[in-house]
């Protein structure tokens, strides 16, 4: 997968060079460009906000450095697009992600849809956001995602940017080591879908007068898997009861029902 990112704080996205998504970059899982949104302006003052036209308070990121940007990054002004082969099928187009608390819930479901797509590009925005016509104007060449991680207001989309691309790496083909830690997250689809995961233990059997539950040292994986599903429902039961009430009744077994 490829994932441009065009920001006015390019170092804001150094995280990007550590742990997983840093070690998919490194194994070449995932390409990863930090694009200066500065770069296609040409005042002196490098400028890329200005007063909201109908008044009101902050400022707005200009049409201008915006649409040069998307175009030259995206290959919309005539260069080459990186692996296409010359006279080839044409490529599919990106996937423009713009964070911003007034998007659409980036959910699991949709970190999922991302991660199967080969090339995404993120436009967080500071300021009170991005001129409209932007937006516009790319999506008639590309799909376009408004994205919000939650219902808080955050000071630019940048942290919004570390959070998504981090949730699409770890789904890609390679990145964890073990394919069944993320079939079995809280959110994936399955059994487990909508519940939250239950407690977990490791060595050493008693810690501090604590002895981890006797059913998970039993070896019966039957029993186990029953736990675990009575663990992760009573969670969701005390902590997110909106997923329970949100799920089909069928998903629900006689065992569940009991609890
Ligand atoms: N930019 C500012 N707040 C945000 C949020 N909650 N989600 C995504 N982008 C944002």
């Amino acid at each position: 997968m490829r994932i441009d990112v065009i920001t006015i704080f390019p170092e804001y996205l150094e995280p990007l060079n550590v742990s997983l998504v840093g070690k998919a970059h490194a194994r070449g899982l995932l390409r990863l460009g930090v694009h200066d949104l500065r770069r296609w302006t040409h005042d002196r003052h490098r400028t890329v906000d200005d007063t909201p036209f109908g008044g009101g308070p902050g400022m707005v990121m200009k049409p201008e450095p915006w649409g040069e940007a998307l175009d030259e990054v995206t290959g919309a002004a005539g260069h080459p697009q990186e692996g296409s082969p010359a006279g080839g099928p044409e490529p599919q187009p990106p996937v423009l992600v713009v964070p911003t608390p007034s998007g659409r819930p980036f959910t699991q479901q949709v970190a999922v849809e991302l991660s199967q797509r080969p090339w995404l590009v993120f436009a967080p925005a500071r300021y009170e956001g991005i001129d409209r016509r932007v937006i516009e104007d790319a999506g008639t060449r590309m799909p376009v995602r408004e994205l919000s991680i939650g219902d808080y207001v955050l000071a630019g989309g940048e942290a919004a940017v570390l959070v998504m691309v981090e949730a699409v790496a770890r789904l890609l083909p390679g990145v964890l080591g073990n394919v069944r830690s993320h079939q079995e997250d809280s959110f994936a689809p399955g059994p487990m879908a909508n519940l939250l995961e239950g407690p977990v233990y490791t060595k050493p059997p008693v810690w501090r007068d604590r002895a981890v539950p006797e059913v998970l040292l039993s070896g019966h994986h039957g029993r186990i898997e029953r736990w675990r599903r009575d663990e992760a429902l009573r969670r969701t039961a005390a902590l997110r009861p909106d997923l329970i009430e949100r799920t089909e009744p069928d998903a629900f077994d006689a065992a569940d029902r009991k609890l």
